[in-house]
């Protein structure tokens, strides 16, 4: 019996104390067989194990998928999928490596950590808040899959949702800045003040090289901008902006200047004679500012700025130890062109009816590859949407409310330490005092001291200040807990809010202070009851297809489930409520859940050290070439600045390498698809001098295990360059290949693919860099916690670990898949590819696939023959599948005539038939119009989507040559489970040329 009480006491949470041996809790006997089993041969073994749930197929499903496609077994496939030069022993991912938890395992393990962050309330600001989140958008936005799990809306007629509510967020920005023009989101306020000056150099034709910026700029933004300086030679001046401007030199040779509105400090300074200083001087003034405080202050495109960034996070999104947030950028009329990022707008359908896109397609710069300025592709659209949920649910009047609040309790809080003695440095302020101790107690440690031993963190300024910020959240009690603390340290008897004058007075400079009205769109001002927002909140997501309707098989993108046991613990407050620059001895739990991330991360690609920070997958990539930038650098190789990168590569790479000051030198691609050797290595040749790096995809983005990745790293090692491995389609490697065993030096992942991360209809991601063991000196610091290694490059995003609470969800992931499970959902993800592509090849043009006739976890047709036939265009296969139920494949990418096709391990058998089944379906309609049966004009595909208004057409009015029932019902099982795209096609030619990218108006509204 002795034995078994051992293993039963392990499984106790109390047990998960072990913090050093996180492993030590599971059963250390229980074989992953055993712990996945459908029928579990002992008693104790867990019943709710995960990869059963993550991986669709089953076992005998497997096993008919390998029989069609002529294998007995798993092994065998595989073999003839992956060379056999990259495959790494079975054991290096495995249940020893990686132990599987149970889904109840893992939430025990997860609330045990939690607790080790310590629930201080946070007073540290500096960009980031306590935000209150109103429960309706908690539980049916954040919560909600239907919100979460759908894709990047570049199919509009089935994304009408949360284009919308994109919209609304774009309307709120601009409203808010009073400025002409802004995007739906960025990856964060550092970041976003990064495109923000990269815009003042392009504006100046890129032939103005200073930048200034105030010495009143959060900290985390100089170090952001000092990276992305570096890349583009732009010279970085931090100062006083008034006193740098008299400078005339500085002046010939300025494109910009950053300034805090208010600052660092809380001081709200007047900046309209320093805009007509920089205007005078034909630059761009570039202001970072805080929505909640524009409900008070003078905006300002009121006062001449040319482009208002920031945060979005205080409006009802946690802070989540610093992300993921939604930061906002918003330009005047004349720079809507060379804006980054994703801009909604609204045009038509066929039929006429208004209907939201992506305007401008071109919009996401990284398409114009090394001709772009900016490699932004994934951003934060979840974020930005509960962000424009909260002013909808509050409303003008509602958010004044709270500012009045937050201002007030802020005004308290002075007048109540300047009583005790104190002086507040700062005058003027919205919610931030920076508060002079040295006069009333003996050091600011003192203070700090007495804060945390009340629960409290204030911010470190230096030996004499400590600052403050104030929030939504803080309550009358927690407004004398702060006084209180203030109060011992000057030996003066505890406060009583009675003790105060309620302020009247706002303590903003009269000129400063906001007399314009915003948010008077009819969206912000009706729906305030939570019945009214709740209807709202479902009838957008009801326009939308996410995974919780069908398979997305978007190729590169890995669009696979997001379970509901990994989201769970994101909304716990012990995760939620923590500042990013919190102690590191108060946010333990946060610290070992990144640090166990990290190094399983280091298990799977095989690589030495990995850095959590950078906020997206084209995040990483930049990182990881400034990193190898770096690395030439210190070892007096500087001149290094050439990166070879094959022509099918993402338009991330080319874009990530320029704005790491590389030139890119392109490599061809053979008609199979694989990689010129040949041709890499003359260029590699040519250029051996200053070759920097390489970057590659692998498997490639035509959907094939190149034989030989690992002569190309060696060419280039040979050269003396370093190899970036674009890290997209990891999900195809884990268990069978690595990208060091590729012969790679860094790469990047996309957690928000391979590993989970639902993709929020366009955000969050994570883009964690993992790196060889010669490149982890140089992986990115942060100015306020220490990040990365002894010759560290600067910050890469705002907050030291990134978007750090959604690595939870893939912590989580892998903890609960274990290494066999990772494995095996690799196994899989390939087997549905080449099932898939089975099926379809006899259809289409299956375009690549390696001599042995598989591809990898994706598959690319080619529809070229359709339109050269019939003029039948990938779009209107894309459109057509919309009607049978399915979110389209990848279109048009990496070849203009492809869709490329990613079923991943998620997907059932079932599902992957119904949409093999719609595919073909789709093939014999193409027939019908290629052979003259259906005309070339006005047929199923042309005309698709079909939306309900063109289903209910009277029949005056339905004048197609087909049913309606053709149209909307294609295949029996619609009838049963049927998605409406909510519009018919949309013009996109229409909504460019007349840009409205803004909600409707109230007279707009009326008139409709
Ligand atoms: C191959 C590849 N590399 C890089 C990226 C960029 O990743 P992110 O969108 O997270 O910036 C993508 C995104 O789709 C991709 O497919």
């Amino acid at each position: 019996m002795a034995p078994l009480r051992v293993a039963l006491a392990r499984l106790r949470p109390s047990a998960l104390c072990s913090l050093s041996h996180p492993s030590s809790f599971r059963l250390t006997y229980l074989s992953r067989s055993l712990a996945t089993a459908k029928a579990p041969s002992t008693l104790f073994a867990p019943l709710d194990t995960f990869s059963d749930r993550h991986i669709g197929p089953d076992d005998d499903e497997a096993a008919s998928m390998l029989s069609k496609l002529g294998y007995a077994s798993m092994d065998a496939f595989l073999a003839d999928t992956v060379p056999h030069k990259i495959r790494v022993a079975e054991s290096s991912i495995s249940d020893a490596s990686i132990p599987a938890w149970s889904e109840s395992e893992l939430h025990a393990r997860a609330k045990e950590l939690g607790r080790l962050n310590k629930p201080l309330k946070s007073y540290i600001g500096m960009g980031y808040h306590n935000a209150v989140v109103p429960p309706v958008i908690l539980r049916n936005v954040m919560e909600n899959p239907a919100w979460y799990t759908p894709y990047t809306p570049y199919q509009p007629e089935i994304a009408q949702g949360r284009l919308e509510s994109l919209v609304n967020f774009q309307t709120m920005i601009t409203s808010l800045t009073a400025m002409d023009i802004a995007n739906a989101s960025l990856l964060d306020e550092a970041t976003a003040a990064a495109e923000g000056m990269v815009m003042a150099y392009v504006h100046s034709n890129q032939k103005k090289k200073t930048f200034l910026v105030d010495s009143g700029v959060l900290p985390q933004t100089v170090s952001v901008l000092k990276t992305r300086a570096k890349g583009f030679g732009i010279r970085l001046v931090i100062s006083d902006v008034n006193a740098a401007l008299t400078d005339e030199a500085l002046r010939a040779d300025l494109s910009g200047v950053l300034v805090q509105y208010p600052d660092v400090n809380g001081q709200i300074k007047d900046f309209s004679a320093l805009a007509d200083s920089v205007h005078a001087a034909n630059a761009l003034v570039v202001c970072a500012t805080d929505l909640l405080a524009l409900t008070m202050l003078k905006p300002p495109g009121e006062w001449g700025a040319d482009i208002v960034l920031g945060n979005s996070a205080r409006f009802g999104v946690p802070a989540g130890y610093g992300g993921p947030h939604g930061a906002f950028f918003a330009v005047t009329d004349k720079l809507k062109r060379k804006m980054p990022g994703r801009l909604i707008g609204r045009s038509r359908d066929t039929m006429g009816n208004p209907a939201y896109r992506l305007a401008l397609q071109t919009r996401e710069q990284h398409i114009r590859r090394e001709k772009a300025t900016s490699n932004i592709c994934t951003s934060q659209a979840l974020l930005a949407n509960m962000a424009a949920m909260y002013a909808v649910y509050h409303g003008p009047g509602g958010l004044r409310r709270v500012a009045n609040k937050v201002h007030g309790y802020t005004q308290v809080l002075k007048t109540a330490v300047e009583r005790l003695g104190y002086k507040a440095t700062n005058d003027s302020f919205f919610d931030t005092l920076t508060i002079d101790v040295s006069v009333a107690a003996k050091d600011a440690d003192s203070v700090h001291a007495a804060a945390v031993a009340a629960g409290i963190n204030l911010r470190r300024v230096d030996d004499r200040h400590v600052g403050l910020t104030l929030d939504e959240s803080v309550s009358p009690r927690d407004l004398i807990a702060l006084i209180n603390v203030f109060a011992p340290a000057a030996s003066a008897p505890s406060a009583s809010l009675s003790d105060f004058p309620v302020p009247e007075v706002p303590s903003i400079p009269l000129e400063l202070q906001r007399t314009s009205e915003f948010l008077p769109h009819p969206v912000f001002n009706k729906h305030h009851s939570e019945t009214e927002m709740l209807r709202y909140i479902f009838h957008l997501s009801s326009r939308d297809l996410g995974l919780v309707h069908a398979m997305i098989p978007l190729g590169s993108c890995t669009m696979k489930l997001n379970s509901t046991s990994s989201m769970i613990p994101l909304t716990w407050p012990e995760f939620g409520a923590v500042h990013p620059f919190a102690p590191v001895d108060q946010v333990q739990g946060y610290q070992h859940i990144i640090q166990e991330l990290e190094s399983d991360l280091c298990k799977i690609t095989g690589f030495h050290a990995c850095s959590v920070q950078p906020n997206s997958g084209a995040a990483g990539e930049y990182t990881g070439l400034t990193v190898i930038k770096a690395y030439h650098e210190s070892r007096g190789e500087g001149h290094r600045d050439v990166c070879l990168i094959p022509l099918s590569a993402h338009g991330t790479n080319p874009a990530s390498a320029m704005m790491a000051g590389l030139k890119v030198v392109p490599v061809k691609t053979h008609a199979d698809g694989n990689l010129d050797l040949e041709d890499l290595k003359a260029k590699a040749e040519k250029h051996k001098d200053n070759l920097a790096a390489f970057m590659i995809t692998y498997p490639s983005t035509f959907g094939v295990f190149e034989d030989g990745v690992t002569d190309a790293c060696k060419i280039i090692h040979d050269f003396g360059g370093q190899v970036y491995l674009d890290g997209a389609n990891l999900n195809a490697q884990i268990g069978l290949t690595n990208p060091a065993t590729c012969g790679g030096d860094v790469c990047h992942m996309n957690l928000h693919k391979t590993f989970a991360i639902p993709h929020g209809g366009g955000g969050p991601g994570v883009g964690p860099i993992c790196v060889a063991e010669h490149l982890t000196p140089f992986l990115p610091t942060h100015p306020i916690v220490a990040t990365g290694g002894d010759k560290a490059i600067d910050a890469v995003s705002a907050a030291p670990f990134g978007s750090a609470s959604i690595l939870l969800i893939s912590w989580a992931y892998i903890k609960m898949l274990g290494g066999e499970g990772l494995s095996e959902s690799t196994n899989i993800a390939l087997l549905n590819a080449n099932y898939m592509a089975h099926r379809l090849s006899s259809h289409y043009n299956l375009r690549f696939k390696n001599n042995n006739g598989r591809v990898a976890h994706e598959l690319l047709i080619d529809l070229a023959e359709f339109d050269k036939a019939a003029g039948l265009k990938v779009t209107d296969f894309a459109k057509r599948l919309q009607d049978y139920g399915f979110h389209p494949p990848t279109c048009s990418w990496p070849i203009s005539t492809c869709m490329l096709i990613e079923p991943t391990e998620s997907e059932t058998l079932e599902e992957i038939d119904r949409f093999c089944d719609a595919m073909i379906q789709i093939r014999q309609e193409a027939e019908d119009i290629i052979t003259g049966k259906q005309p070339k004009e006005n047929n199923l595909l042309k005309n698709a989507p079909h939306p309900m208004a063109a289903i209910v057409l009277s029949d005056k009015e339905w004048d197609r040559p087909y049913s309606r029932e053709a149209a909307a019902y294609p295949m029996p099982w619609l009838r049963e489970r049927k998605f409406w795209p909510t519009v018919s096609r949309i013009d996109d030619a229409y909504g460019d040329l007349n840009l409205i990218c803004d909600c409707p108006s109230v007279e707009e509204s009326a008139h409709s």
